[in-house]
């Protein structure tokens, strides 16, 4: 388990808004996967629980773990409302335990601070002949354009630190996998919005990481700076035909969807 600051900050914005929108990429992944009745899931990251349900649907085992626990509680609601029988653990991709046909991460394990650390976890519950399944935005997509204009009202990251969408570069991901078969298609959330100020006020609010500096933004008065540098960055990638249109931002973040398959005999990190 972890208790660090840059986990327990998923908590302090409406993340569950954002976990709405991003639906579509959990049901790609867990179509990527191929779980079904017999196989054992786990969902690694799971936040509010998206990709763990939808493997649950599909009459899988389902093990779904974050390390933040209130994003786990309503993983858990939600799963009692749906019926539907999944194990919850409350740990990081650095503390993973067991064995599964089929583990997957949304936006999960991108997250971890040690990328090659979580990518032995995985690796290392993923069953022989299972599979490994990761989504993760790309490096230069609009996902990581929209950090890049945040990150310049937040503190610096800690000394040392990478950023989460090296985990969508390709090249980064196949070396995160020595001795695996890795196939990757390059897929898109589309977020639609009424403005491009409505996009940013609705990406602030569901940003942790952003909520938990509102107070001193507030106070220096670059809350509206970082509202409207956002809102440039909406305008810049908005692909929707122009004003007056239904709807007047789209825009379509890029993530990288990555099938991982132990090879077997192959030789891996010790
Ligand atoms: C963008 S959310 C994705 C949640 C969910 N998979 C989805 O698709 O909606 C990122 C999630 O990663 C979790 N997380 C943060 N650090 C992590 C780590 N080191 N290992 C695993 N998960 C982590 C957060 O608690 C959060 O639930």
């Amino acid at each position: 388990m972890t208790t660090s600051s840059a986990t327990s900050t998923w908590a302090a914005g409406d993340y569950p808004a954002m976990a709405r929108r991003l639906a579509p990429a959990a049901e790609r992944a867990v179509a990527a996967a191929e779980p079904g009745p017999g196989t054992t899931v786990l969902d690694v990251g799971c936040g509010t629980g998206n990709a763990a349900l939808a493997a649950a649907l599909t009459g899988a085992a389902v093990t779904a773990a974050d390390p933040t626990p209130q994003l786990l509680a309503i993983a858990a609601r939600r799963a009692r409302e749906a019926d539907l029988p999944i194990a919850f653990q409350t740990a990081d991709a650095d503390h993973l335990t067991g064995t599964y046909d089929r583990v997957l991460t949304v936006f999960g394990a991108m997250y971890a601070p040690d990328a090659a650390r979580a990518a032995d976890a995985l690796a290392r519950c993923c069953a022989p002949g299972g599979r490994i399944v990761t989504a993760a935005w790309t490096p230069d997509g609009f996902m990581a354009a929209a950090n890049r204009a945040m990150g310049a009202y937040l503190p610096p990251p800690p000394a040392g630190a990478q950023p989460p969408t090296r985990w969508g570069d390709e090249a980064f991901l196949r070396g995160l996998f020595p001795g695996h078969a890795v196939t990757t298609t390059t897929e898109r959330v589309r977020f639609t919005f009424d403005s491009p100020l409505a996009a940013a006020e609705f990406w602030v609010r569901t940003a942790g990481h952003v909520q938990a500096e509102r107070a001193r933004l507030q106070a220096e008065g670059a809350w509206p700076a970082l509202h409207h540098d956002l809102a440039a960055v909406f305008t810049e990638w908005n692909r929707a035909a122009g004003p007056g249109t239904d709807p007047d931002v789209r825009v379509d973040a890029a993530y990288l969807l990555a099938v991982v398959r132990p090879v077997p005999d192959a030789v891996r990190r010790g």
